[in-house]
């Protein structure tokens, strides 16, 4: 049986405790965090509050993605079980989106298996800007009936304000343009984006273009950092012209292993991320931006 509930509730995870609470506040819904239990054996036992409303949604972040896929599927069937009608997916950063073919005969094409697998648990996806190539709608790699994909642009222009003199701001990579520009127009700033070869994992190497860095305040701008070495690689091009500062500002901060170190050695003087991922960079919050999806998604 479910509660009525008027507001709806969200159900977080421990992991990502804070940022799903202040959402859950910002869109006026109860919250209620899903209990994790890991076994020695590596399994997980979850569980749900017992009386559930009509709706709910589940906040997770899907950094980290293999392990709390698993506990997601669990907790979406649960939520059903136990008479859920409607079950909204937010999460904030979403994994798997970026293999959308087989570059190779016998590769799995990861997003259309996870999408598919996401969309047999969920009626609704909300998500921050995704990292899609090849297929540009949300609802084409994540088939549920609403997907919606935002942007933490607003959010970074808003945070940007005016905490530097006339900043320069530079896309380490022609996918960031999309980025770069909206924080750039939005703020009235002068923008640059790089080129980059990719030649393998670590192996990145950012070319900029013909600007007058010397002496500017300069923000890298980019939608992921992983390994840290695209954002490296423009600080370590960017240094011999003596740039007053470099700014680093990125949506998912995914910071894999020596990531961060290598940003600070390099010559980042500050890392500013969204909270899309728990990580001491994050600066940006983004319950404003995802509460408004929140509370319009299904009507009243
Ligand atoms: C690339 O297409 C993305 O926009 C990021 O530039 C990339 O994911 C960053 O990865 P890494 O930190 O591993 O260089």
């Amino acid at each position: 049986m479910c509660a009525n509930s008027l507001k709806g509730l969200l159900l977080g995870f421990p992991e990502y405790r804070e940022p799903a609470q202040r959402l859950a506040r910002a869109a006026g819904l109860d919250f209620a965090e899903v209990e994790v239990h890991r076994f020695p054996d590596g399994e997980s036992r979850i569980r749900l509050p017992e009386h559930l409303p009509e709706r709910v949604f589940i906040c997770r972040s899907l950094d980290q993605p293999n392990e709390k896929l698993v506990e997601l599927i669990l907790a979406a069937s649960t939520a059903r079980e136990l008479g859920v009608g409607k079950i909204g997916l937010v999460a904030p950063y979403l994994s798997y989106m970026r293999q959308d073919k087989a570059f190779h005969p016998g590769e799995a094409v990861s997003q259309q298996i996870v999408g598919n697998l996401l969309a047999t648990l969920f009626d609704a996806l909300i998500t921050v800007d995704p990292h899609l190539h090849r297929v540009h709608r949300m609802g084409d790699a994540v088939p549920v009936p609403i997907a919606l994909a935002l942007s933490a642009t607003g959010a970074m222009s808003d945070y940007l304000g005016n905490k530097l003199e006339n900043p320069m701001l530079v896309g380490p990579d022609e996918e960031s343009e999309q980025w770069v520009s909206a924080i750039a127009q939005h703020n009235q700033l002068e923008f640059h984006v790089a080129s980059k070869l990719r030649l393998g994992d670590i192996d990145v190497r950012v070319s900029l273009p013909d600007a007058d860095y010397r002496g500017r305040h300069i923000v890298l701008v980019d939608d992921v950092i992983s390994t840290g070495r695209t954002i490296e690689s423009a600080i370590i091009g960017l240094k011999p012209y003596q740039p007053a500062s470099i700014t680093v500002m990125a949506t998912h901060a995914l910071f894999a292993g020596d990531a961060l170190a290598r940003l600070k050695n390099a010559g980042a003087d500050d890392i500013w991320s969204s909270d899309s991922i728990s990580h001491p960079t994050n600066r940006i919050g983004l319950a404003a931006v995802l509460a408004p999806a929140l509370t319009d998604l299904w009507g009243s």
